[in-house]
């Protein structure tokens, strides 16, 4: 089950009244949607994106009282947003990346601790590259860039190097398969930390499939297009990279004077919320509203 990330934060920023509606761009288990529906009964609706089909499926499955599904990327939140008969808009939350389904249930490679197809895409229809393509036919140079980029990787030459080496002698097909090949290619007083020496390599691997950070600046400018006047828009990112996309492109917006900054920097989860919620821990919330 996943737990909602900065719920309290999120609930006072978006400031949710009666008949209100909202547009939750990443739903995956709505968590968030829930809370936020409870606060703008009896009439207020949540129109819901979510791109994974499994994911979505599921939530069909909860008959959830004044919540519109949508099988759909943010990329296309425009055209979603024509297609509904909602037509004004309060807010908008991305909470970016994955959901706790994708590491515990999805068996799509995911996790680093299941032994899985290397897929890792949220929708197989949306896109044909996979995350085992990217590791058996990337070069080397590339598949360096993105694990020091996305993944941050301090080792990114030497998993790349032994990834190369590997797949020359066995296609790489499982994530136990990769799991291996990091685990050599590290130096070995780093097989113990307390981050899974695999986690920046599937976060990479994840980010690239999924073409996330592009994905995240064509749907902007398409959530303020859809916003009413003062619809605040919500960004939660777990990645610098992806911090750094929402900040320019709110100033940006902020020196066009078409929105106001509402987090001069960005809002952090608190320490309880982190013992609890170690998945928290680096997430970062910025929040604009619509002139
Ligand atoms: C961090 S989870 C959201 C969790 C949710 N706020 C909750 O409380 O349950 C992010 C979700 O966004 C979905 N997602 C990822 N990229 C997407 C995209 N481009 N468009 C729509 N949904 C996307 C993922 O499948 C995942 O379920």
């Amino acid at each position: 089950m996943h737990t909602p990330v900065l719920k309290k934060e999120i609930l006072e920023y978006l400031n949710p009244e009666p008949n209100q509606n909202f547009i939750d761009a990443t739903l995956g288990e709505a968590g968030h949607s829930l809370s936020v529906l409870e606060k703008i009964k009896p009439n207020g609706k949540v129109l819901g994106l979510e791109l994974d089909p499994q994911l979505y499926s599921r939530l069909l499955q909860l008959h959830i009282d004044r919540l519109t599904i949508v099988n759909d990327s943010y990329v296309n939140l425009k055209k979603v947003v024509k297609k509904t008969k909602i037509k004004s808009f309060s807010g908008i939350l991305f909470d970016l990346g994955f959901s706790s389904w994708h590491v515990e249930e999805s068996k799509k490679g995911f996790s680093f601790l299941r032994n899985e197809e290397l897929d890792m895409r949220y929708n197989k229809k949306a896109s044909t590259l996979t995350a085992k393509d990217i590791v058996n036919e990337w070069p080397e140079q590339k598949l360096k860039e993105i694990l020091k980029e996305y993944g941050e990787e301090r080792f990114s030459g030497r998993i790349s190097r032994h990834i190369v080496e590997n797949r020359k002698e066995k296609k790489i097909k499982k994530t136990f398969d990769l799991v291996e090949i990091i685990w050599k290619a590290i130096p070995s007083r780093y097989r113990y930390q307390r981050l899974h020496f695999a986690t920046r390599t599937f976060q990479a691997l994840r980010i690239a499939t999924n073409d996330e950070l592009n994905s995240i600046k064509k749907a902007l400018p398409q959530a303020l297009s859809v916003l009413e006047k003062r619809g605040k828009i919500l960004v939660i990112s777990f990645h610098s990279l992806e911090d750094r996309i929402i900040k320019n492109y709110f100033r940006e917006e902020s020196k066009k004077g078409l929105i106001k900054i509402l987090t001069k920097k960005p809002i952090r989860p608190s320490q309880e919320e982190i013992i609890c919620n170690p998945r928290a821990r680096s997430s970062k919330l910025r929040v604009a509203e619509k002139i």
